[in-house]
């Protein structure tokens, strides 16, 4: 009896040495260290040991038990993960292709306007904002578009429906240029100081009939220079570096004589991009510029004998369709996915 304890220590420790997986480890624990196992049964015959043995017997177990367990700790790691009991529930196959998540992307008028700020942003433009509803102060009468033109007809206007209160017509603006009025404003109110450089991006609202160039709404990007003795070359300048940067070092600009209320002289300016390497380069009228105008000077309270400025505006559709060879506009504001994912 008193060498159950070595008997069961040599014997326990060669069988663990030779589980070899999972299941005979464990097979092993049960019938030594399990709640009925050789080990409780060994202290469990403590009681049969004569009493001048009984130290001996239990210092002993005590041992055999340590031993075992602790080996059996190791044996277990050693085998690794092929030793840890098999999960229930099905296997994992971790070699499976998984789900792809669907994932957004800006949208292309969202792209097409963001790098437009970045390239004039490189320029040394800030970006500004204004309101889509606005005020036919801002949108007409400040930019020196008098009560009696064309462009101010309801039939080409979104006016509102006034619910009382304001003493002027209000309406959806039909043009970025309003921004214009509001930066040079804004930086009175806030001590102006020269230089005041923007681009303005941001919807306008006009009641054309849809078609394939035109939309309800659309965006618009506009650009202001206000510092001291301005000249048509810096306007230049500028929209050709902005075309360079922008299409590539192939592109180039033209100006065409024009008129706009608000600047003086006003020209329309197109741009030459290749937008197929298989196509000959061809031009697209992108928009208007010019030199503001002395009236919108005066209209902000700046003295125009002082102040000089360039301006420009086009339309961000236009650029984007001419960049991605984009046919139609309405592809833009339709959202089917099968389009969206292509750009
Ligand atoms: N606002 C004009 C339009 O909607 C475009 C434009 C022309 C903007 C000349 C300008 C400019 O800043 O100087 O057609």
């Amino acid at each position: 009896m008193i060498e159950l304890p070595d008997t069961l220590e040599r014997e326990g420790l060669a069988s663990l040495h030779s589980a070899a997986d999972a299941d005979a480890l464990e097979a092993w624990r049960l019938k030594y260290l399990g709640g009925s196992g050789l080990l409780k049964d060994m202290m469990g015959r403590l009681r049969e040991v004569p009493k001048e043995q009984k130290p001996q017997f239990g210092k002993r177990s005590n041992e055999v038990k340590a031993r075992l367990e602790s080996a059996y700790e190791e044996r277990k790691s050693s085998l690794g993960a092929s030793a840890a009991p098999r999960a229930a529930g099905p296997l994992i196959d971790v070699t499976e292709p998984g789900f792809e998540p669907a994932i957004g992307r800006e949208h292309i008028i969202t792209r097409v306007r963001n790098e437009l700020c970045e390239v004039f942003a490189r320029m040394g433009f800030e970006v500004a904002a204004g309101p889509e509803l606005e005020d036919d102060e801002y949108n007409f009468v400040k930019l020196n578009i008098p009560d009696s033109h064309p462009a101010r007809e309801p039939r080409d206007n979104f006016y509102v429906e006034e619910g009382g209160g304001s003493s002027r017509p209000r309406m959806l603006r039909s043009q970025t240029s309003t921004v214009q009025i509001r930066v040079m404003e804004d930086a009175i109110k806030r001590g102006w100081g020269p230089p005041l450089k923007i681009v303005a991006p941001g919807r306008v609202y006009r009641p054309d009939a849809v078609d394939a160039t035109h939309s309800f709404m659309f965006h618009q990007i506009e650009g202001l220079y206000v510092a001291h003795r301005v000249t048509m070359v810096e306007l230049k300048t500028t929209l050709f570096a902005f075309a360079r940067m922008y299409f590539g070092k192939e592109a180039e600009i033209r100006l065409r004589p024009s008129f706009f209320p608000f600047t003086e002289p006003s020209a329309e300016f197109d741009m030459k991009i290749r937008l197929r390497p298989d196509q000959p380069a061809r031009w697209i009228e992108l928009g208007g510029c010019g030199l503001v105008d002395p009236a919108v000077f005066q209209a902000v309270g700046l003295d125009p004998e002082e102040w000089t400025g360039f301006a420009f505006g086009f339309g961000i559709e236009r650029i984007a369709m001419g960049k991605y060879g984009i046919p139609d506009i309405r592809m833009l504001y339709e959202n089917d996915l099968r389009f969206l994912r292509q750009i």
